[in-house]
């Protein structure tokens, strides 16, 4: 039977590359993007097979949003749901710099939001079904050993801690559970809107994010792991 993925966050950059894989790789996609936003690329993805590509509208901060994206999605069940959206906050990136506003915003992109509405999704997922978040190495606390990068750092850190949580109450379903850290990518986040180079290109990245996915979907484990299926420490 044909898998299913719900990307929430797929019309650029990681999101849109996963999406490509996806369905490149012959899985229903339902993509999201934020109300307004251009989804020509993402409706791109899906133009040898249109039955097989779907795009939604949610923006992860707007609680109020939620109940019509549920009900946009009718009774499909996904095989699996990926939280992908993200920012990367204030260039400072300080604790001591930022304003409440600068930290509250970044928490309720990263963390919050999306950890909400991952709550609220559940029962779109199949028995046995697999939720992965993109987290990043940058939410590792065995790895910090060179400080900085505070304000992602936190909301990434949050973001590993509250999947656990929803993991720990959902065993009894055998839900999967998986904190992807996707490398340094090239896209307008890695490089921070051109201004650096990242270390690998997207095609890679999502190749491998991909990989993974279908390699641990349903396995019924929570795993903290980077596009190489190598295991990172908490
Ligand atoms: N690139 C890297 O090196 C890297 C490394 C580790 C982890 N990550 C993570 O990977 C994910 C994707 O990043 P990216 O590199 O693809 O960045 P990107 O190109 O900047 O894309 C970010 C995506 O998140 C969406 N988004 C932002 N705020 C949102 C909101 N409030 N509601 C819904 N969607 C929202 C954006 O939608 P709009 O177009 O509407 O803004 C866009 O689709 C993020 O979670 C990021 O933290 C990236």
């Amino acid at each position: 039977m044909t898998k299913s993925i719900l990307i929430v966050a797929a019309e650029r950059g990681l999101g849109l590359g996963l999406a490509r894989q996806f369905f490149d790789r012959g899985w229903t996609v339902v993509g999201t993007a934020r109300s307004g936003a251009d989804t020509d690329d993402l409706r791109r993805v899906g133009e040898t097979d249109p039955d097989r590509l779907a795009i939604a509208t949610i923006d992860v901060t707007d609680t109020g949003q939620i109940a019509p994206f549920l009900a946009s999605l009718g009774s499909s069940r996904f095989d699996v749901i990926f939280m992908n959206a993200g920012i990367w906050g204030a260039q400072h990136q300080s604790v001591l710099e930022a304003t409440d506003e600068e930290f509250a915003e970044i928490m309720l992109t990263n963390t919050f939001g999306p950890m909400r509405l991952a709550r609220r999704l559940l029962g779109k997922l199949a028995p046995e079904g697999t939720l992965a978040f993109m987290s990043s190495h940058r939410g590792s606390i065995a790895i910090n050993v060179e400080g900085g990068l505070e304000l992602y750092r936190a909301s990434k850190v949050a973001s590993n801690m509250l999947a656990r949580g929803i993991y720990a109450e959902n065993r009894e379903r055998r839900l999967t559970v998986l904190s992807v850290h996707p490398g340094w990518v090239s896209t307008a986040m890695g490089t921070l809107n051109g201004t650096v180079d990242a270390e690998i290109e997207l095609e890679p990245s999502v190749r491998g994010v991909a990989d993974v996915v279908e390699k641990y979907m349903g396995s019924g484990q929570n795993l903290y792991l980077d596009y190489r299926d190598n295991r990172l420490d908490w």
